[in-house]
């Protein structure tokens, strides 16, 4: 198996090597510090194996039930801790799907299940979000593409790159297509914890016994670096065979970035962190939102959830060669063309990170912007 770079990397790798001097592409809120963890942190904590559980630390495990809302459908035992979103989105994946069997993923969004789809040989059915209806999603298009040899239905929700946000009662439905055909749904909860409206994020962990949730500290605590995520899910197989195949990989988990998971989603910690991310969060997307509006070449639909959105590029040239031109001098800033979720007519804007920053971001795309009406 041979897993091919998707565009959305490629894109990082080369706009990063330029090392931008703005950008506005960032998806998560302002990491906190070390020594922001230093005085709670165990001076006598052994840097080995914890010893307590291949499912990773039972205390974290706990609070990752309580933080996710999950704590009265599922145990602890329901929960793998992953070196962040993307591992356990790997982990049951790579162990779900077989070569020939079909599965579903929503496009735009996240390209990580494209690739490994196409790595595996898997059948591989996209279900195009609708950008007229807020980028949703077409429950009977997803009908007709569900079968009996469907095996696994990816949904990214909240979704990156639009911030469209399913909410449950549509969820529920998309829960009733899946079971009829004993199929996994795995949703990439990633953004949870950032919703803007009433409406928030329904785990499918929840909702189906085959629903699979995955998520992280990254996003919502700015955490990213400590690769702690998990993977939640009440079918005990699915967490058998992830531990399986993570132990030909990574084996066990990071005992530091556990133990700091450990505190930041605790309730000295989380309550506030959780308050300050979502308050800068709502301001910096404002931010972005009055740019857009204030622009006639670009339109967006607002993200209802998390930190980035899609925006729609109404110029003629395309958002390749507009992101290229930005990222060179003067300007020397980084926005995410929408070729990496192949739509070349969009942009990908993140309000993650300081205002300061993307103040400074959106400041040197208005100026180039001028330089094109
Ligand atoms: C939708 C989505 N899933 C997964 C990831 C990876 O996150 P993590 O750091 O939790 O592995 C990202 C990061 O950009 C993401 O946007």
């Amino acid at each position: 198996m041979h897993v091919e770079i998707h565009k959305l990397f490629q894109q990082f790798q080369t706009a990063l090597a330029r090392r931008p001097q703005a950008s506005i592409v960032e998806s998560l809120t302002e990491p906190p510090k070390l020594g922001d963890f230093m005085d709670r942190l165990d001076p006598n904590l052994r840097l080995d194996w914890s010893g307590q559980s291949f499912h990773g630390l039972p205390s974290l495990r706990h609070k990752v039930l309580q933080r996710m809302e999950l704590a009265d459908a599922c145990s602890i035992d329901d929960v793998l801790i992953t070196a962040g979103t993307a591992e356990a989105n790997f982990l049951a994946i790579m162990q779900l799907v077989q070569p020939g069997d079909e599965m579903i993923v929503d496009t735009p969004g996240w390209p990580q299940p494209l690739v490994l789809a196409n790595a595996i040989g898997a059948k591989l059915h996209t279900l195009p979000r609708d950008e007229s209806r807020g980028w949703a999603i077409d429950l009977d298009q997803l009908a007709n593409l569900i079968g009996d040899n469907t095996r696994l239905v990816f949904l990214c929700n909240p979704n990156n790159p639009t911030g469209h946000l399913i909410p449950v009662e549509e969820l529920r439905k998309v829960v009733q297509l899946v079971d009829r055909v004993g199929a996994y749904l795995l949703t990439d909860e990633v953004y949870r914890g950032l919703e803007w409206g009433e409406e928030k994020t329904p785990s499918s962990a929840a909702l189906y016994e085959r629903g699979i949730s995955t998520g992280s500290v990254s996003k919502v605590l700015g955490l990213q670096g400590i690769r702690i995520g998990w993977l939640v899910c009440r079918d005990p197989a699915v967490i058998t065979d992830a531990i399986v195949l993570r132990e030909d990989s990574s084996e066990i988990m990071n005992i530091m970035g556990e133990a700091i998971a450990d505190i930041a989603l605790g309730d000295d910690y989380y309550p506030d962190a959780i308050s300050r991310a979502r308050q800068t969060g709502r301001h910096n997307l404002e931010l972005i939102d009055r740019l857009i509006q204030a622009q006639a070449a670009l339109d967006w639909q607002r993200p209802a959830a998390g930190l980035i959105g899609f925006a729609r590029l109404q110029l003629d040239i395309s958002a390749d060669e507009f992101s290229a031109r930005l990222l060179d001098a003067p300007y020397d800033t980084f926005v995410m063309p929408g070729s990496a979720y192949d739509r070349p007519q969009h942009l990908r804007l993140g309000g993650g990170g300081t205002t300061a920053r993307l103040e400074d971001g959106l400041q040197r795309l208005g100026n180039f912007l001028a330089t094109l009406q």
